[in-house]
Formats: structure tokens, C-alpha cells, sequence
């Protein structure tokens, strides 16, 4: 900030006494950048700040559907990678979902939406997944996130406004790559007629002893649809979970396929804003089919996604870092009816 002159002197000095009533704690930062800090509890009261606090439901993605079935892994896979997710075949719980945390979120939008994957693995620790519609997240960091999400509050609460968000996002280009791509990408006309993306960057053990970064994405077998305009203009806010009963009823099963793409040495893999090129070698490690939806059996389920099982490890995203904790707060909340 530079030195006020003589004259100015008192109305800076109240300005900055201003800020400080108005936006307790370390709010009195500069809205432009990203603040130094970014704690699990920090997203907790971001999330209810900017959708009202619903009691008993999840902070972030609070609107969903749960789903079942099987994951059939691939010949390929078993051979390449050493992990029980490849051994057989086994029931898996989903949940499909809209991010944010309204759990009357209008499903026309151009909002991110997720999957929530748990692998029921016969004698061994269970595997899970939790992704998004967008391949890049928004930030390279939780900081960076954190003061988008507390840059729209402001925006909100008429404090801020949407030239502040520019300046931001100048100040923090990675923090603009989801929303960027949600621009250009409208949403899918069903829940399984979207790719969805795991962002992070995860190791595999390989047969031969080596380790291997991979991204996995699923993708539908059916190929993705696009909500038109027209659609978009007269469904009612809530159609996934009625189109998704019906794809169901129709076909009796949806498939999607999971896909590892596997990293080149010098690919990234601690930043979830980076995509990598779209050369890299990817491989189909198994079919996710779909058999049943509705119901309860999602609910009770933390889709942490540093919930791996054997063979399978954490990359060090800072972003995928935090995630456990805010999910594990969330949950508790739920559970106890916050
Ligand atoms: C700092 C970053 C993030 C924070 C703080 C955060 C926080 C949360 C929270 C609190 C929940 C609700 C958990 C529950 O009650 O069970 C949630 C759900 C979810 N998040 Fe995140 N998240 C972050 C990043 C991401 C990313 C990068 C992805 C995708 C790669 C993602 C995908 C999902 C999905 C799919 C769900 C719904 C899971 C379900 O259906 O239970 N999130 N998130």
C-alpha cells in the first residue's frame, strides 16, 4: 500500500480501523491475494458462509444421489499394476452430487458436479475415489481456492465486486483455470453422460517394482451429452436424479470407464490447476457398471479420497493433502446432525 500524505493521514488510519471491525480475525488482508493460510476448518465456515448452514447434510456437494453396482477391472491392469483393485471384480457405493453446499443447488448450472466412488475390496482395506466435471481445480494451492471462495462472499454481500475478482484472478491465474473451463463446457444433460476427472495426481505400484504417477478419469460408455439451451432454459432446477432413474430403467445398467493417464517424468503432479498435454499414454483399467440408484447406502460414506488401498498412494498436492481433514469435519457434522 503506498504512504498516505499529511492530509490523508486520518482517513487511512480509519479506513484500516474499518476494515479491521468490519472483518474480524485476519480478514483485514488484502482481497486481491491469496490469503497466507488455509485451514480444513477455514473451507467448513467459507462453504456455510456462502450456502446458509444446512444441518445433518455434506458442506461441500450437499445435493447428491447415491448409486450402486460393480467394477470389473481389465486384463491389462491386473498385468501392469500391483493392487488388490485389480484382482477382481467388486461392489462399489456412489454418489453423484452438485459442488457446493446447497442441498437445493439449481442443477442447470454451469457448476462443477462430482462422483463419489467406494471400492468394496474383499479382504483389504477399501478404495476410494471423489472427482469433478472439470479437469483442472481452481488453484494450485488451498490458499488460493480459499480467497476465490472468500473473494465471491464479499462479492455476495455487495463488499467486493466483480472488478476485485478480476484483480484476483490476475493475481492468482490459477485460481481462473476451473472456472474457465466450466465457461467453455456446458453441463452434461445427465449425471453419466459427463467425463469426470480425478484432478490429483496419484502413485501406483507397477509389477516391476517401479512407481507410477497416473490421473484417472471416467468416462461414459455412451459418450457425453451436452445440456442444450433450450433445456437448459425450461427443465426445472432438479432433473439429474429422474434422469438417471430413467437411463437406469431403460438400459438396466450404465457403464463408465475408468481410465488411468499415465505421467511423463516431467509432468507436474503436485498442482491440480495443470493439466498435462493430452499425448500422454493412457490406458482403460476397468468398467464401473451401474445397476441400482436411490436409496440410502451413500449417506453413512466419507468418500475421502486419501482413503487408497494397498498399492496405491498419495501424490503431495497440497490441495488432496487438505482434503481429508475437511471432509472428516464435515462428516462429524453431519453425522451429528450440524
Ligand atoms: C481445498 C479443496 C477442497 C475442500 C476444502 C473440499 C471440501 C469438501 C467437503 C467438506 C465435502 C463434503 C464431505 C462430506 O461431508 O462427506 C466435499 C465433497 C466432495 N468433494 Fe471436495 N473439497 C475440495 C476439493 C475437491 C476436489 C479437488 C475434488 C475433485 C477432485 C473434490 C470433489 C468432491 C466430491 C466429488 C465430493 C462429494 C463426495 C460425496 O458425494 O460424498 N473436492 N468436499
Amino acid at each position: 500500500m503506498p504512504l498516505p500524505n499529511a492530509g490523508q493521514r486520518v482517513s487511512v488510519c480509519s479506513l484500516l480501523t474499518a476494515l479491521m471491525i468490519a472483518a474480524p480475525g485476519s480478514r483485514a488482508e488484502d482481497i486481491h491475494q491469496a490469503p497466507a493460510t488455509a485451514s480444513a476448518s477455514d473451507f467448513i465456515e467459507i462453504f456455510e458462509q456462502l450456502s446458509g448452514t444446512h444441518p445433518g447434510v455434506r458442506k461441500g456437494h450437499a445435493r447428491g444421489v447415491c448409486a450402486e453396482g460393480r467394477f470389473t477391472p481389465g486384463e491389462e491392469a491386473r498385468e501392469r499394476f500391483d493392487t488388490p483393485l485389480f484382482d477382481q471384480s467388486t461392489p462399489v457405493v456412489v454418489r453423484f452430487s452438485m459442488g457446493g453446499g446447497n442441498p437445493d443447488a439449481d442443477e442447470r448450472t454451469r457448476a462443477p458436479r462430482g462422483i463419489g466412488v467406494k471400492f468394496l475390496l474383499e479382504g483389504e482395506s477399501p478404495h476410494h475415489i471423489a472427482g469433478l466435471t472439470t479437469p483442472v481445480f481452481a488453484g494450485k494451492n488451498p490458499q488460493q481456492f480459499l480467497g476465490l471462495l472468500r473473494l465471491n462472499h464479499l462479492i455476495q454481500q455487495g463488499e467486493a465486486s466483480a472488478e476485485d475478482r478480476e484483480r484476483y484472478l490476475e493475481e492468482n491465474p490459477e485460481a481462473a483455470r476451473q472456472g474457465r473451463w466450466l465457461q467453455a463446457h456446458p453441463p452434461a444433460a445427465e449425471y453419466t453422460a459427463a467425463t469426470y476427472f480425478g484432478i490429483h495426481s496419484f502413485l501406483a505400484d507397477r509389477s516391476d517394482g517401479q512407481m507410477q504417477a497416473f490421473r484417472w478419469q471416467l468416462v461414459p460408455a455412451a459418450g457425453e451429452q451436452l445440456l442444450t439451451e433450450e433445456e437448459r432454459a425450461t427443465l426445472p432446477a432438479a432433473f439429474l436424479e429422474d434422469r438417471l432413474n430413467k437411463r437406469l430403467a431403460e438400459a438396466g445398467s450404465i457403464d463408465l470407464h475408468w481410465q488411468w493417464v499415465l505421467a511423463d517424468p516431467e509432468d507436474p503432479i503436485n498442482d491440480p490447476s495443470l493439466q498435462w498435454p493430452n499425448d500422454r499414454e493412457t490406458i482403460s483399467v476397468g468398467t464401473l457398471t451401474l445397476t441400482g440408484a436411490g436409496g440410502v447406502a451413500c449417506e453413512p460414506v466419507n468418500f475421502d479420497p486419501n482413503q487408497l488401498t494397498r498399492g496405491i498412494s498419495p501424490s503431495d498436492d497440497p490441495v488432496l493433502a487438505l482434503r481429508s481433514a475437511a471432509y472428516a469435519i464435515s462428516f462429524g457434522k453431519r453425522l451429528s446432525g450440524q
